[in-house]
């Protein structure tokens, strides 16, 4: 009787003390958990994937969030079939027996002795075995999906263990799948994605603080990532600083590896990284010796290298650059007067053939390369000391570019070549080379004097004539973040104009010049003494919210330049007055005229389709080709200006979000925006990136086909919304019905309902389905055949948010006209 009692207690304890060890005294069986000590942040037991399914695994959770999130699966590939099995140490080690069979379903494995072993899940979510104190077993040795802080991916060259991701077979069977994500040690190492063995995307190797072909990895604050690569291993980790933060990277199907963070308040998982991303990603999208450019629009993605031609002119030219290019002449490469190209901001070429000196700097390493005439380019081991030496000889392998962040690459070209690329070459030169680059140099000279001079002598006549006060000025900001951001990216000043030139510019804010008023203040017209007009906006002193869009504004609007988008002039600081300075466009905005029934007759569809295709150019330079990935946030038809030739530009950046490159998602706790014009992901989840400036783009566009509002109240529409109508005319092929009346006859049916399906690409539901605006560039302007698009997200329904989520909701509402509207000019 008192053994009983005494296993029955043994047998109960771990379900009263949630221990978080096995000993050979104490097994957890179905129904048992083990939870980390410390924090309890981890729990380890029985589940299933399914209420139905009697499927079920030994597995590893996040023990304190709602959301049921496996990170680690002991016996993926064996299931149990019932609630009967026991986890125990036996002979030293971990043991899963299934329903009392003599063969364990799944084992550590370790070699067998008769130790005193034990084993504890830690707080980190690592599952260890014990022998007499030392570890013989962890489960971050053998990674499921998912990639934990403290976790290790990579190579110990000692023991010749790898750790690599293996993909689920689908969310709900955890089964072995086909991806698998490791570092590759051959060569100089990379990391890549494989799907059954075979490359399909290559992160790239190490640059010394990212990896090469993910360039928005800049140092992320909440992360320590930690990278090892001598003789012992090959390893990466990245850490969190912060032992509240949940976040976990993992291996999906269909290809994609996720960084997600858990947001508490929210109570859900965020993505803030994905790749790969774009079909420049693709291993060898672009064949051999040839860069993969996906920022280019117009042209053809794919460009052979400096010195060499693609290997199959007719497919290069039908679009199809798989089968890569060759060297172009015949000149003699080897000690020959042959240098090298600059490839600016590209992931490296595949390392797996290539050869590492740490020891040399650059200038070497050029060298190196060329006295070496199997050397077809070089670059720097560590990107910011140019330290350390990668050499390539035979063909180059999936190479891309980026806009911004990526590595320079030389490119060993013959003398020919050279002397075409002169100007950028850092190859030896000739003495031709030398005669051309001087003949060219002094020509620069000269024209630099003579520019130099006409500008001397007009900025002479101006300066005499100038009366309002302007000079430069360098802003600064209390918020050191802010001014770093600033410095480092923007080294040209913004005209600073006084409050006296502007109160007397708009004759003292009068309510005559007053051209809009929104939620951080109002927007003036303004005469200069030079006669030149310019739109005020003047930050209300009492928002006090405002200051921050206010900085956000000068920091963002100063860096950018683009026909279709409205230029500043500068800006006015001075006590508590913050106002910025554009410039006057007189024919106020497009809601304006697409709205208004008496005037949409004034844009035709020509017009119209001009707007559209400037509007998206805009919105394109500030995805990809300024300096900073920006992403407006508040795009909509009140701010989309039109100047005297009815041209677009963009307005209204108080919104917007830069990103110096790094991140390319993002999640916010504060939702602004206006309804009808936000994507479902950044209304419902606060996640913004540049797919929900393509929705709103989407919007604006099938707006400026109807002349409806797409949150407006319809009474001739069934639907809840405008783009929800349009979804079902276009399903009954019925489209031409919604077109805007005012257009009368003077558009191309087919023009509109290519149109029509281009917006509701980019309204679809799932930001991964909607185009990128350079797609939506190049659609719009050529005739290729267009995708079908999926259902729109039109499910804005109030009583959704509201019971799910308050403080998004009230996001939602409380935001409507925040942003300034031009109303009335007089
Ligand atoms: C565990 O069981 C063994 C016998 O199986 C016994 O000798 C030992 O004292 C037990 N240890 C604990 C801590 O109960
Ligand atoms: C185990 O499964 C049986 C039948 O499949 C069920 O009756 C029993 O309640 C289960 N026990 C536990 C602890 O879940
Ligand atoms: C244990 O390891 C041996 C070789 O080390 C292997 O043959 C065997 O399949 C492994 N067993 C399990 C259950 O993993
Ligand atoms: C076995 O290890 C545990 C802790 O790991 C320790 O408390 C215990 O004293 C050890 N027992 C023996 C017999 O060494
Ligand atoms: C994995 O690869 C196999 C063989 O190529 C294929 O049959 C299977 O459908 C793939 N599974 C997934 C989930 O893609
Ligand atoms: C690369 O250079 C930077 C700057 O000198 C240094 O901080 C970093 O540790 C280097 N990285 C490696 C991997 O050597
Ligand atoms: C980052 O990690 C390294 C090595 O793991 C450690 O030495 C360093 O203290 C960590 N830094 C921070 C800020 O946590
Ligand atoms: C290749 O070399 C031959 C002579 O060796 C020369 O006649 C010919 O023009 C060269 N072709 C090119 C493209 O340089
Ligand atoms: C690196 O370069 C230096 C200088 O050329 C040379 O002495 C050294 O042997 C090289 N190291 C390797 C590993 O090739």
């Amino acid at each position: 009787m008192k053994e009983l009692i005494l296993l029955l207690l043994i047998l109960y304890y771990p379900f009263c003390h949630s221990l978080d060890t096995i000993t050979l005294n104490h097994s957890i069986k179905d129904g048992d958990v083990l939870v980390s000590s410390d924090r309890g942040t981890f729990a380890l037991g029985f589940f299933t994937l399914h209420p139905d399914s009697k499927t079920r695994y030994l597995g590893i959770w996040y023990n304190k969030i709602s959301e049921q999130t496996i990170v680690w699966v002991a016996n993926r590939d064996t299931p149990l079939n019932d609630n009967s099995s026991v986890l125990s140490i036996k002979n030293g080690n971990l043991v899963l027996h299934s329903n009392n069979n003599l063969n364990p379903v799944w084992s550590s494995n370790v070699s067998t002795s008769f130790v005193n072993a034990s084993a504890k899940l830690l707080d980190t979510g690592n599952f260890i075995l014990t022998h007499n104190n030392n570890v013989v077993w962890q489960s971050f040795d053998s990674p499921s999906n998912t990639l934990l802080p403290f976790m290790k991916l990579g190579l110990d060259r000692k023991t010749g263990l790898n750790r690599f991701l293996t993909s689920w077979k689908s969310p709900n069977d955890p089964r072995t799948g086909n991806l698998t994500y490791r570092i590759d040690p051959t060569g100089f190492p990379q990391l890549f994605l494989y799907r059954n063995k075979i490359p399909i995307w290559r992160t790239g190797s190490w640059t010394g603080q990212r990896w090469s072909g993910v360039p928005e990895m800049t140092p992320i604050f909440i992360f320590n990532v930690t990278f090892v690569n001598n003789k012992d291993e090959i390893s990466i980790e990245y850490n969190v600083k912060d032992p509240n933060v949940l976040s976990r990277m993992v291996l999906e199907e269909p290809g994609q590896v996720r960084r997600l963070t858990w947001q508490p308040n929210e109570h859900r998982w965020f993505q803030i990284w994905h790749g790969p991303k774009e079909e420049c990603d693709n291993f060898k999208q672009c064949g051999s010796n040839s860069n993969c450019d996906p920022y280019n629009a117009e042209k053809f993605e794919c460009e052979c290298f400096p010195g060499y031609e693609p290997k199959f002119g007719r497919e290069w030219y039908l679009r199809d650059g798989s089968g890569g290019c060759v060297r172009k002449g015949n000149a003699s490469m080897c000690r020959s007067g042959e240098g090298f190209v600059k490839v600016a901001r590209v992931k490296v070429p595949d390392s797996s053939k290539a050869r590492v000196n740490g020891s040399l700097g650059l200038r070497e390493c050029r060298e190196e390369c060329l006295g070496d005439c199997s050397c077809v380019a070089y670059t720097s081991e560590n990107e910011s000391s140019e330290s350390g030496c990668v050499t390539w000889h035979g063909d180059m392998e999936d190479t891309r570019s980026y806009t911004q962040l990526g590595q320079d690459l030389y490119v060993r070209v013959d003398k020919h070549e050279l002397a075409m690329y002169a100007k950028h070459s850092y190859g030896s030169l000739g003495k031709k080379g030398l005669v051309a680059v001087l003949v060219i140099c002094t020509c620069l000279v000269l024209s630099i004097a003579i520019i130099l001079i006409s500008w001397l002598v007009k900025a002479r006549k101006q300066w005499t004539r100038r009366k309002d006060h302007k000079y430069s000025f360098r802003l600064t900001f209390d918020d050191s973040s802010d001014q770093q951001e600033f410095e480092s990216t923007n080294s040209s000043n913004l005209p600073f104009y006084d409050l006296n030139s502007i109160a007397s510019a708009t004759d003292n804010f009068s309510m005559a010049n007053k051209l809009g008023q929104g939620g951080f203040g109002s927007v003036y017209k303004g005469i200069l003494s030079n006669g030149m007009a310019i739109a005020v906006k003047r930050l209300s002193k009492y928002s006090g919210q405002g200051v921050e869009e206010f900085k956000n504004e000068v920091v963002l609007i100063s860096k950018l330049q683009h026909r279709n988008l409205v230029r500043i002039l500068g800006c006015c600081i001075q006590g508590e007055e913050k106002m910025l300075i554009y410039e006057y466009l007189p024919n106020k905005s497009l809601d304006f005229f697409i709205f208004d029934k008496s005037k949409s007759s004034e844009l035709d569809w020509r017009k119209r389709f001009d707007i559209i295709c400037g509007i998206a150019r805009g919105i394109l330079y500030l995805h990809h080709d300024s300096r900073l990935r920006i992403i407006h946030r508040d795009l909509k038809a009140s701010n989309v200006l039109l100047d005297n030739a009815l041209n677009p530009k963009i307005a209204d950046f108080g919104m917007a979000r830069m990103f110096g490159g790094d991140q390319i998602e993002a999640v916010t706790n504060r939702v602004v925006g206006t309804y009808g014009y936000m994507s479902p992901e950044y209304a419902m989840e606060g996640q913004f990136s540049v797919k929900s400036d393509v929705y709103s783009f989407g919007v604006l566009l099938l707006e400026i086909i109807t002349g409806k509002k797409n949150s407006g109240h319809h009474e001739d529409i069934a639907s809840t919304n405008l783009v929800g109508h349009i979804w079902d005319l276009w399903k009954e092929g019925t489209t031409m019905k919604i077109v805007d009346r005012s257009l009368g006859e003077s558009f191309s049916e087919v023009e509109v309902e290519r149109c029509i399906q281009i917006g509701l690409l980019c309204v679809q539901d799932y930001a991964v389905d909607r185009p990128s605006m350079s797609a939506v560039v190049s659609m719009l302007g050529n005739d290729s055949t267009l995708p079908i698009p999926k259902q729109p997200a039109f499910s804005f329904k109030k009583s959704n948010c509201e019971s799910s989520n308050p403080s998004t909701s009230e996001g939602i509402y409380s935001v409507n006209n925040v942003s300034m509207t031009m109303i009335e000019a007089r």
